[in-house]
């Protein structure tokens, strides 16, 4: 299963995106927590991209595009992988094509979370992530079992730097302008299936299930699909 989760900052990319690779056993690979990673070890990596994180910007494709050609060419990967925020531009997404054909690999689906502004503004500014394992929660529509603290690690919950009201603003005015350009981008290339995103959690989960279809055990997957291409 070869997944891309395409959507707007707060879609659900990654609150998805973590149980999918867990239940199919893939790699979850999200090109955003490996640059928050970077910046908290201040590696070289991390001190080139905290501005372009702290700024709403995306980070130069040659550098993204690096990081993931070397993330995808690891054996875990073989057998599948789901990217989350990434591709995020047209020749983020044509450098993918190319480094998978170099991999002798194909996309099979591309599911795109579909979200109102609204909702993704209400979603960043009650989001709080795990510093200790990056789980997503938020404090009123997914809270965690006990307030503050992480229900798969007990880690400490915290608010991303790039939640701020003004940074929030910039990502999402980045997002229409250089990543929904991708929806066509897949559309075309006949990946794409549009996924209901303002569902609850679990029943979203359920609709990316069937839309990736065969990666699953028969029965496995159920329902809410809005449209395919
Ligand atoms: P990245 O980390 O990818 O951020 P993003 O795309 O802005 O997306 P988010 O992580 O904010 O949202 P999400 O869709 O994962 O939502 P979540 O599941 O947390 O990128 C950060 C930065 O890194 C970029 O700005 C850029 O600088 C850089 N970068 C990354 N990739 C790059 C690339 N390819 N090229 C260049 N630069 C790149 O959910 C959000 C909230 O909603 C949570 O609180 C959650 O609990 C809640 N929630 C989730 N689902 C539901 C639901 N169904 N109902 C109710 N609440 C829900
Ligand atoms: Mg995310
Ligand atoms: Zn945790």
């Amino acid at each position: 299963m070869r997944v891309v989760l395409l959507g707007p900052p707060g879609a659900g990319k990654g609150t998805q995106a973590v149980r999918i690779a867990q239940e199919a056993d893939i790699p979850h690979i999200a090109t955003g927590d490996m640059f928050r990673q970077a910046v908290r070890e201040e590696t070289s990596l991390g001190l080139e991209v905290k501005r372009y994180l702290d700024a709403g910007r995306l980070v130069p494709d040659e550098v993204t595009v690096g990081i993931v050609r070397e993330r995808l060419a690891r054996p875990d990967c073989r057998e599948g992988f789901i990217l989350d925020g990434f591709p995020r531009t047209v020749p983020q997404a044509e450098a993918l094509d190319g480094v998978l054909a170099g991999l002798g690999m194909k996309l099979d689906r591309v599911v795109s979370l579909v979200v109102g502004t609204e909702a993704l503004v209400r979603r960043l500014a009650g989001r709080r992530v795990c510093g200790g394992c990056g789980t997503s929660f938020h404090v009123e529509l997914n809270p965690p079992q006990e307030e503050g603290r992480c229900d798969r690690c007990g880690g400490v919950l915290v608010q991303r730097d790039d939640d701020r009201e003004e940074t929030v603003r910039e990502r999402l005015a980045v997002y229409e302008r250089q990543t929904a350009p991708l929806v066509d981008y897949y559309r075309r290339h006949g990946l794409l299936v549009e996924v209901d995103g303002e569902q609850p959690p679990d029943a979203v989960t359920r609709a990316i299930r069937q839309a990736v279809g065969n990666g699953f055990p028969a029965g496995s997957g159920s329902g809410g699909i809005e449209s395919r291409q």
